[in-house]
């Protein structure tokens, strides 16, 4: 048995998992542990940083409940959440395609039907807000529009809060699922969201902070849209007058997506309300693409987690 010395102890993890079956999961390994050992090389990891470092991530899953998840939103403000957007989107977002952006933690899969022209705001309270419309077409990345899509549209309230951290866990609010007409032309109002802060109060808020960086996140709209045929889009539209709109902690915004509510848009189905104007422009589902989501329903992730097995197994 070799000493192990600080590049020695590198290569011997690397020889006991050569041997890992499953080519990709053995490159995943390979890579991590090289980069695991350089980074705690390049930084000196002291017992003590090291034993923080365990205490840190063992307090992100004991923040994770089926209803919030603490390590997607680790990878959130790491910026990794993005960084696989930017990827998955490079490899397979069609030319001309909508940019994709983070799914977030308030996503539902049981999102009530709203009929065309209908209003995602489902509360009298969430009413008051400044009302606006959202309208315009889904349609492949050429411009041709797409029949039948589906639109899961969830939001923030005016007083940047979403029904999911309302006391009462039943209530639902802000979100809806839409379904375009043949031409792929859809419309439907709702209230101008305010800007909020990522969930600040578990481990990842505590690190945010001592980085001296602020959790907020300027004001959008999350959009998912499924068509047969083509990629899931998950993307949102983003409020140009948010004072966050260029600081946004999770890295969520691009240029194409930043939107603003404007009176006298020609084709507008309301031309006595605000509108946005926007479209969906969707990328052909090729032979091996994914769905391309980042994140899930938490509900769902605490299943697929608890199916893995207990530790005592
Ligand atoms: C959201 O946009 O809903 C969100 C995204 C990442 C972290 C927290 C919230
Ligand atoms: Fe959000």
């Amino acid at each position: 048995m070799k000493d192990l010395d600080r590049f020695a102890i590198t290569e011997a993890v690397l020889d006991r998992i050569a041997g890992t079956p499953d080519p990709r999961l053995k490159r995943i390994l390979e890579s991590a542990v090289r980069h695991l050992h350089d980074f705690a090389r390049e930084v000196e990891l002291t017992p003590e940083e090291w034993l923080a470092g365990i205490a840190f991530v063992t307090a992100v899953g004991q923040a994770c409940t089926p209803r919030r998840q603490e390590f997607i939103l680790l990878s959130d403000v790491l910026g990794l959440s993005r960084l696989v957007n930017v990827m998955h989107d490079a490899r397979s977002r069609a030319e001309g395609a909508t940019a994709t952006s983070l799914l977030g933690p308030f996503f539902r899969e049981d999102a009530p039907e709203v009929p065309l022209g209908g209003s995602l705001a489902a509360r009298p309270e969430s009413a008051g807000g400044k009302e606006i419309l959202l309208f315009g077409r889904v349609t492949d990345a050429a411009g041709a529009p797409v029949p039948g899509a589906t639109m899961d549209l969830w939001q923030a309230d005016a007083a940047g809060r979403y029904d999911l951290q309302a006391e009462d866990p039943a209530t639902v609010d802000m979100r809806g699922r839409l379904r375009c007409d043949a031409e792929g032309r859809y419309h439907l109002r709702t209230v101008k969201p305010l800007g909020y802060s990522v969930p600040m109060g578990g481990p990842v808020g505590r690190l945010v902070r001592q980085q001296g960086r602020h959790g907020h996140r300027p004001a959008h709209i999350h959009v998912l849209v499924t068509a047969p045929g083509y990629q899931d889009l998950v993307t949102a539209l983003y409020f140009a007058d948010d004072p966050h709109i260029a600081s946004d902690t999770v890295f969520g915004v691009s240029d194409s997506l930043i939107v603003s509510e404007r009176t006298g848009l020609p084709d507008s189905p309301r031309p006595d309300l605000p509108a946005v104007r926007y479209d969906f422009r969707l990328s052909p589902l090729a032979a091996g693409t994914t769905s391309g989501r980042v994140g899930a329903d938490p509900s769902r992730l605490a299943v697929a987690a608890a199916a893995q097995g207990s530790p005592a197994g």
